[in-house]
Order: C-alpha cells, then structure tokens, then sequence
C-alpha cells in the first residue's frame, strides 16, 4: 500500500471513529471503572469467586459473548435474569450502568491490552477506606478473602454502638432522634454522647473487676456478704468516667492509702487487694490468713498489672510467664 493510500485509509478511519465517537462505549473510560468499582473486590486479583476475574480479558472473556450481550452470562448476571445477582452486595447497578455493559459487549466487547489486569500497582488511584481502624480491618478481611459488607443501615449502627460503648441498646427516642439528624457529624455527636455516658464506666469496668475478681459476699463456706464492697466497685466505674489515667488507675490500688495526702477515695481504691475469697470457717487460725495476704499482696497485681503467673499452693498448673 504506497503512503497516499494509507494516509487516505488512516483519515477514513480517523473520521469515522470522530462520526460516531459520542455513542460508543470506550473500555477504560466507561466499562473498567464499573468493574472496578462493583466487581473486583470479589472477581480481581485478591480473590477470584467463581473462578472469575474482571480485571483480565482472559477470564474475562469466560462470560462474555462478544457481539451478543443477551448471550453474555456477565449481563444476565447483572440484570438478575438467572435468580442470581451482581453484585451481590450493595446497590444492584444502574440502568444506565448495564446499558453502558450491554452496549459494549453488542460493540465487539474491544478490551485494549493496555487496559488490561497487568496494571501495575504504581498507577492504581491512591484511595483509602474511611479511616485508621478500618485499614487493619480491611487488611485482615483480605487476606481471609472476605469482601466486606455492605454498610449497616443508621438504626442498626447505633444499635451496635450503643451496645459496644455502653452494653445498653439504643431507646427508641435515642434512635429517632439520630434518624432524625441530617448534620454531617450525627454519627460523631452519637459517639460522644454515648462515651459521655455514665453507662460506659459501668460496662467497661466489668472487665477489670473481674480481673480483680470483684464480688460482693466471701465466696466460701457461709459466704457472708460484703456490705460495702460496692465502694470499690463504684470507683473504679467512676474512675473510667472520669478518665483517670491508667498510671493513676493502677498506683492507687495498689497504695491509695500512701500516697501524699491519701483521700478516703484513694483509700477505697485499695478494696483491690480485698476482693479475694475468704475464709471464716469455725477452726480458723491466724496462721493461713498471713499466707493469703501474702499472696493477694503481691501474686495479684503481678498477675494484673504485670502479665506474670506463678504457681500457688494449691494452684493447678500455671508456672509461665505469658
Ligand atoms: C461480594 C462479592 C461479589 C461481587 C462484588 C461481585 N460478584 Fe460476581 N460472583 C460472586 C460470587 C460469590 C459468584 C458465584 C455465585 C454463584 O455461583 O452462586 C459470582 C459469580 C459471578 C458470575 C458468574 C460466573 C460463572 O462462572 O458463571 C458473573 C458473570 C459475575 N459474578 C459477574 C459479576 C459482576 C459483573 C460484578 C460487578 C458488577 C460482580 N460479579 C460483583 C461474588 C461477587
């Protein structure tokens, strides 16, 4: 072909793809940001369900019928024409969406190679999940190949809140009045209200007063109540409301009775130290009570505060430094 002759061809082409350039579907622009969007999370290159991937013409051309959308399992897969619906989470794709789809793949379905799966990393948009938390748990649901779900509608988010922060499910006036509100930081004022809440000094220490092995009667024998034992239970709840820090938290219990200028708060911090079984068994000498304060004096708050273990007298098994 001498040069004119090409150069007339190359023009002719170059007119024709101008004439009809507004309806035809061009890949990268309008079909690969749908599957990448909607698709690849489950067909790409972290997980391939169904053994597909939408970010490869190869396999992709396993479900696609060039020249015949109505033949393509991709389209019937996205209409839900078979019971079964792409994708599965999320909103079904738009009308106009599954056009564009259709259009392409009655086009010739024309996949550029340089559009293809082998996109190096380097050129992917920066994005991000919506914060810190959620990139290790995105992290995690990936290498367990785990897509994630779709959002929680807002009753069921401060539902879940609700029960995290403060162990109690939201009223159905606290529900209503989130739904209720359009502002941009709602679900931020939830959270402060909710940490605000005396609640959440009550729910988070039960942790610790079990670690403290927290009761109110002896445990053993007569199993004679503890009337004041709640005096320690309610400061330590006071003292997550109040945000003490953990280094106050901790000094206190340990010697809220030595420390400068002592309040009967600081004292009652010591109920720490308290709060093991005992025994008023008739027959009691003075002489195993010394032995158990010994070992409530120091075993605990090594156990507590330190992460040691050690072997007691009538302990079991444990001798390990965790
Ligand atoms: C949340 C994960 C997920 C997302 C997102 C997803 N899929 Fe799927 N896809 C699946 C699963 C699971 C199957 C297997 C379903 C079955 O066979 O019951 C499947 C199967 C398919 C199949 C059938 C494959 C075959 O072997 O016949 C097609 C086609 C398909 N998906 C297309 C899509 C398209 C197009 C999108 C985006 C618009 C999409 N999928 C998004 C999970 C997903």
């Amino acid at each position: 072909m001498g040069f004119r002759a090409g150069f007339v061809l190359l023009a002719f082409a170059a007119a024709s793809r101008r004439a009809d350039a507004g309806a035809s579907v061009d890949f990268a622009r309008d079909v690969q940001p749908i599957f990448e969007q909607r698709c690849v999370v489950c067909h790409g290159s972290k997980q391939q369900l169904s053994g597909l991937r939408l970010d490869d013409r190869d396999s992709a051309g396993r479900v696609i019928k060039a020249g015949h959308a109505a033949e393509s399992r991709l389209i019937e897969m996205v209409k839900g024409a078979s019971g079964k619906l792409m994708p599965p989470v999320g909103a079904r794709l738009s009308d106009e969406q599954i056009a564009t789809l259709t259009r392409w793949i009655d086009d010739g379905a024309t996949w550029p190679a340089t559009a293809s799966a082998a996109r190096h990393w380097a050129w992917e948009p920066v994005t991000h999940p919506d914060g810190d938390i959620d990139r290790f748990v995105r992290a995690r649901l990936e290498k367990e190949h785990i897509a994630p779900s779709a959002e929680a509608d807002r009753a069921t988010l401060l539902r879940r809140a609700s029960l995290d922060i403060t162990g109690l499910p939201p009223t159905p006036q606290e529900t209503a009045e989130f739904l209720a509100d359009t502002r941009p930081d709602a679900w931020a004022r939830q959270v402060d209200r909710l940490l605000a809440s005396p609640h959440y000094g009550e729910k988070w220490a039960r942790y610790w007063l079990d670690l403290a092995h927290y009761a109110d009667s002896d445990g053993f024998e007569k199993d004679l109540v503890r009337p004041w034992a709640w005096r320690y239970r309610d400061w330590v709840i006071d003292a997550l409301n109040r945000d003490l820090p953990y280094d106050r938290f901790v000094s206190l219990q340990i010697a809220g009775d030595e420390v400068p200028g002592a309040t009967a708060e600081d004292r009652i911090a010591t109920g720490f130290y308290r709060q093991t079984l005992t025994n008023r068994e008739a027959g009691w000498t003075g002489a195993r009570p010394a032995s158990i304060s010994w070992w409530t004096v120091w075993a605990r708050p090594a156990r507590r505060f330190w992460g040691l273990r050690c072997a007691a007298r009538n302990a079991t098994t444990i001798n390990s430094i965790p």
